[in-house]
């Protein structure tokens, strides 16, 4: 097979991190993530692990990967012990938000005495497009603290939205910071205005209280080493070498653990006969230079190389074949 100085495999990697639950798989687009988190899935539950592969990716391929109805349920994985796998609904995570928020809006604005229809600032709250990917990273967090299973997988959205996920979790405590600050303001100003004196109970600094709790833990358990890894694919191709490249620096500087990068889908030059096509022969060269340069710039940290199949990856055997290569 192709002559990559591994020091710590996969495998290696968990042993020396038993306690490892939390894998995600990031890189570019069309690289082999969620071919990559599917067989980690399969590889943990042939370890035993009680293994949960889940898709925050809002176009969802694990369906497709395991030639299984995941969409919407957990469901287990025919054929592989100890697995279930998930389709994460986006759009009913979004329509459940909006209820949340609609709540406390309503409340809000009669607090505030404020006359207006929630549904004008609900548009607004709702519309953009971090929306979608708050509800995503929500929803991933839930998992995570319903702590069913002994280790995730979660096959992420390509380019930056993986970062973007974590960080937010950054930006949120932020944000609810600020919120609180101005909502004890506000509760000050109303309390030396009103004749009561009487403390109100205010549902929106106890939503704001507990919301800063959940992504304190959320964010305990992302940043741990121990517990959490961010895998990162890669091809012997120059985007998406750059593109891993620019997302290792930005997770260091989140703090998030950066498990290893995974070289995939690599021509093996013995498989690949002198006299071939000279389209197969650059190629080849081509992939060659590029794992040099793997090699020097991820010093170390490379956990896998994977060969092209023969075929694309789909189905259980398949992914059995690719984890064996994962773990090998
Ligand atoms: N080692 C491999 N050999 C052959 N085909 C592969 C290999 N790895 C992945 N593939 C195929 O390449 C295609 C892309 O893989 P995959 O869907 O896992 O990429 P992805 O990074 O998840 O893409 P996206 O960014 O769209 O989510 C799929 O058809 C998959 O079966
Ligand atoms: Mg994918």
């Amino acid at each position: 097979m192709i002559k990559l100085a591994i020091q710590e495999s996969m495998l290696q990697f968990a042993r020396t991190h038993p306690q490892q639950k939390y894998l995600f798989f990031g890189g570019k687009g069309g690289v082999g993530k969620t071919v990559l988190a599917g067989a980690a899935a399969v590889g943990l539950a042939g370890m035993g692990k009680k293994t949960l592969l889940a898709s925050t990716n809002p176009v969802h391929s694990l369906s497709g990967l395991l030639d299984q109805d995941v969409f919407g349920k957990a469901t287990p994985v025919t054929g592989v012990a100890n697995l279930t796998a998930l389709e994460i609904d986006t759009h009913d995570t979004i329509e459940r938000s909006k209820v949340e928020i609609r709540e406390k809006i309503d409340w809000f604005l009669k607090f505030a005495e404020i006359r207006g229809k929630a549904d004008e600032f609900i548009e607004t709250a709702t519309m953009n497009p971090a929306f979608e990917e708050s509800a995503m990273f929500e929803n991933m967090i839930d998992l995570i603290f319903e702590d069913v299973y002994e280790a995730y997988v979660f096959d992420t959205a390509p380019t930056a939205n993986a970062r973007r996920l974590l960080g937010m979790s950054s930006v949120y405590s932020l944000w609810v910071n600020k919120m609180m600050e101005s909502r004890r303001e506000a509760q000050a100003t109303r309390l030396s205005l009103s004749y009561s004196k009487k403390q109100e109970k205010d549902p929106l600094m106890d939503y704001l209280l507990s919301f800063r709790q959940r992504m304190k833990n959320a964010k305990e358990i992302l940043t741990d080493p121990e517990r959490t890894a961010f895998f990162f694919v890669t091809l012997p191709e120059a985007l998406p070498i750059a593109v891993i490249k620019r997302f290792i620096g930005w997770f260091h500087e989140f703090g998030v653990p950066v498990g290893g990068v995974v070289v995939n889908m690599v021509i093996d030059p013995d498989q690949v006969d002198e006299n071939a096509d000279e389209f197969v022969l650059n190629r080849v060269a081509m992939q060659g230079e590029y794992l040099k340069q793997i090699e020097a710039e991820f010093d170390g940290s490379v956990r896998a190389v994977l060969p092209l199949f023969e075929t694309e990856v789909r189905g259980v055997e398949m992914l059995r074949r690719t984890a064996k290569l994962l773990f090998a």
